[in-house]
């Protein structure tokens, strides 16, 4: 693992492999490990480059807001702290693709390449950006135990819950070892995202979606949706996988991820 200083966090990163720059971002409340398979594998073939958000894992910086914005810019900050000027694959998960979105509108001469796993393009409702406050709330009061237990349910298909028990226990434990702070200062970030749906049409960059067909939280046929919108998109459904398609089914996302890249 390595450090790398930001104006204002300091980011933990895995830097490995050599090649085009692909970027993994997790999703929440999670850490780089999410993408430990793609990781080992795909830095055959790329750098591949995946950092713990501000705040989350080991990195700092954590604030009261944090804003999808404030995500990618800090991903903006980390390629020139790397010295990367190419333009770099963005791959990112929920949380991470709704930073995507924002690198692309905010750093579109960095991004040669979208991966959008697992997320949405909508906002929040009222509905549900006000739990989200709640959430917040709770968990600076009661600990990251209740969004552990919130979350868990809704991440994972029946299925690896019956049959993978080591990925849900290694969430679960990410999960606790997320500081409060993190938590809540990612939940307000999120209930004020902007709606992406009527950008859709304008990115142009060729971009692969993959959905797990059991995801409950960003449905394949909303992702189907995002993809047929898209002018430039592959769809890839995960069969068999909840929401976290990287853990739960890795051979499939890290070949998609490969034959889209290759
Ligand atoms: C995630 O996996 O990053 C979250 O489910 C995103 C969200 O809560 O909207």
């Amino acid at each position: 693992m390595n450090t790398v200083k930001l104006h204002d966090a300091t980011l933990n990163i895995v830097d490995e492999g050599s090649g085009p720059t692909l970027l993994l971002v997790h999703g929440f409340p999670l850490d780089h490990t999410m993408w430990r398979h793609q990781i080992e594998a795909l830095s055959n073939n790329f750098r591949v480059i995946a950092p713990d958000l501000r705040g989350f894992g080991a990195s700092t910086g954590a604030n009261d807001r944090i804003t999808m914005e404030q995500l990618a810019d800090d991903m903006a900050e980390l390629l020139d702290r790397l010295d990367i000027a190419e333009p770099i694959t963005f791959c990112g998960l929920s949380m991470g693709g709704y930073v995507a979105w924002q690198f692309w509108q905010r750093h579109a001469s960095r991004l040669a390449r979208l991966i959008l796993c697992d997320t949405r393009a909508v906002a929040d409702t009222e509905e549900v950006a006000s739990g989200r406050l709640i959430m917040a709330e709770r968990v600076l009061s009661e600990g990251a135990l209740i969004i552990a237990d919130a979350m868990l349910p809704k991440l994972f298909a029946e299925q690896s819950v019956r049959q993978q028990r080591d990925i849900i226990e290694a969430t679960r434990e990410v999960i606790q070892a997320t500081a409060p702070a993190t938590i809540a200062g990612a939940l307000r970030g999120m209930a004020r995202r902007s709606d992406m749906t009527s950008e859709l049409p304008s990115v142009h960059v060729p971009t692969l979606v993959i959905c797990g067909e059991h995801d409950s939280i960003s449905t394949a046929n909303e992702m189907r949706s995002i993809a047929d919108r898209l002018p430039n998109a592959n769809f890839v459904e995960v069969a068999g996988s909840g929401h976290m398609t990287p853990l739960e089914d890795p051979h499939s996302v890290t070949s998609a991820i490969r034959v889209f890249l290759l």
